[in-house]
């Protein structure tokens, strides 16, 4: 299955804004992350039971309205990785970058952090 959503809009961000400017998103918008490296998304992901602990596959929705590359560092609980969002042609277009990651039983943060002055492409949600 796709696992559990978490909107972006109910994350903690750091340089950034929650809008609704651009169709297509989940939930009640999408955070628009300041044009800067080091803006980012930090999510709280929480295992019940221990049902996450383990190997899972992270879906990132985003929309990168330009034709440059947007590079990205996803941390999860500070295990990093650094990724790629190439542009998907409009700002209302939506696709999901998917990732291998390793969960823990409990509390898990999740965090995509800007490299670049391009900033994140706009995130919608990530799910779990
Ligand atoms: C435009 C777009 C924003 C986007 C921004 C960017 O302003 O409307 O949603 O975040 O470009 O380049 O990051
Ligand atoms: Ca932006």
């Amino acid at each position: 299955g796709t696992g559990t959503r978490y909107e972006a809009e109910n994350a903690t961000i750091s340089q950034g804004a929650v809008e609704s400017n651009h169709a297509g998103h989940s939930g009640t918008g999408f955070v628009n992350g300041d044009n800067v490296a080091g803006s980012y998304i930090e999510w709280t992901v929480t295992g019940s039971a221990g049902g996450l602990a383990g190997a899972a596959t992270l879906r990132v929705r985003y929309a990168n309205g330009t034709t440059a590359n947007r590079q990205a560092t996803i941390a999860v609980n500070g295990a990093t990785v650094v990724r790629d969002f190439p542009g998907t042609g409009a700002w209302t277009t939506w696709t999901t970058l998917t990732l291998p990651v390793t969960l823990n039983a409990g509390n898990n943060t999740v965090r995509i952090t800007a490299n670049t002055a391009n900033g994140n492409p706009n995130l919608d949600y990530i799910e779990v």
